[in-house]
């Protein structure tokens, strides 16, 4: 299948790419290069030894996207391209709002417009808000509290409502899958590609990674005193190519079930770390200190977060393999390769 990756410059988009062509699938790559660098793509290149078209544009620009879908045969495509920091999103609204929901809304008038009905969305676990409990099944009750979560959350209802609409006429024109992500951390093992933030990182991993490489002095760690196993935040890590591959099986779902309403997965490990373990792993693996500092908990944050991934590994046939050792590894081989990211 020949597959639009927007955002397929970025972090999650860029390891997706890899898995795609590695499964023998063809790509085309729309990015509008905000948060990502041509960089990633040439080594995409470089790791695959494939070559793909770049569309260097934005999904809120509906005749760029109506130019790749006259050029090139589309059969599905898989939507990365968004903001995805929460604190930025409490700053600017609009922003999130333009970017996240009405590129999406463009992106989906464009796919109709050219009769591409696949599509795989970027999701997240902060559309579950602040869990009763743990494990998350996908039919948790879904709340947020941020711009970001509001828009991840909007996006996956506009998508319900597409497909509540092909039911209402009797078309089954859409067929569509929501990923909805846990923590995504690590590298492509060869170390080539990996999470490059742009400024001080707003997620623990890139942190805590260059303080390890002595970019930064010490980790702030947001809170000694939730009601976890040590008092500090646990989440679900999961390593970035598990997830890539995640998204190549969902395609396969969706090309091979005529579905009637939204597939949603979540796309996690089924464990909880919290941040004084990945500290203890990340200086295991690094072999480096990571001095670390207990502070105030950070507005927003919750205790604790972990996926029931059954749902995909029974739908999907797919189960996060890599452990959290492979995760630090791989996350610390991209860092002390590349201290200062992609090359401008
Ligand atoms: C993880 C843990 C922090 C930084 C967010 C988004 C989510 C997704 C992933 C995009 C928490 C603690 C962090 C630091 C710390 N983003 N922490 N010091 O908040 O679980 O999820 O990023 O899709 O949608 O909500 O990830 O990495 O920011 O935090 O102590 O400098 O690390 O308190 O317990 P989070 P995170």
């Amino acid at each position: 299948m020949r597959v639009l990756v927007t955002g397929g410059a970025g972090y999650i988009g860029s390891h997706t790419c890899i898995a795609l062509l590695e499964e023998g699938h063809e790509i085309v790559v729309f990015d509008n290069l905000s948060n990502s660098s041509l960089v990633s793509l040439e080594r995409v290149s470089q790791i695959t030894g494939k070559t793909f078209p770049i569309f260097v544009d934005d999904v809120t620009d509906r005749l760029a996207l109506d130019s790749v879908f006259s050029e090139y045969q589309i059969d599905a495509v898989m939507h990365f391209a968004g903001k995805k920091a929460v604190g930025e999103s409490c700053v600017e609204p609009l922003m999130y709002y333009q970017n996240n929901v009405a590129g999406t809304l463009t992106l989906c008038e464009a796919m109709k417009a050219h009769q591409v009905s696949t599509l795989i969305f970027s999701s997240s676990a902060t559309v579950y808000g602040d869990p009763h409990t743990t494990p998350i099944t996908e039919d948790f009750p879904l709340s947020t509290t941020n711009p970001y979560g509001q828009s991840k959350l909007m996006v996956e209802n506009i998508l319900r409502d597409l497909i509540a609409a092909d039911n209402l006429s009797g078309d089954s024109f859409w067929q569509l899958g929501i990923l909805r992500y846990f923590n995504p951390v690590g590298a492509h093992a060869s170390g080539l590609i990996g999470e490059d933030p742009q400024g001080i990182p707003n997620n623990l991993l890139p942190y805590i990674a260059q303080v390890a490489v002595g970019k930064l002095d010490k980790l702030a760690v947001f809170g000694g005193d939730y009601p976890t196993t040590d008092g500090t935040g646990v989440r679900d890590y999961i390593h970035v190519m598990d997830l890539a591959e995640g998204h190549v099986k969902a395609l396969n779902f969706l090309s091979s079930h005529n579905v009637s309403d939204c597939q949603v997965w979540n796309l996690g490990t089924g464990n909880g770390y919290s941040v004084l373990e990945m500290i203890k792993a990340f200086e295991m693996a690094s072999q480096r200190p990571v001095p670390y500092e207990i502070t105030l908990r950070r507005s927003g944050d919750i205790a604790e977060c972990w996926a029931d991934p059954s749902r995909a590994e029974r739908e999907l046939g797919w189960k996060a393999s890599r452990d959290l050792q492979a995760m630090m590894e791989d996350a610390w081989r991209w860092q002390s390769t590349n201290p200062e990211g992609f090359p401008s």
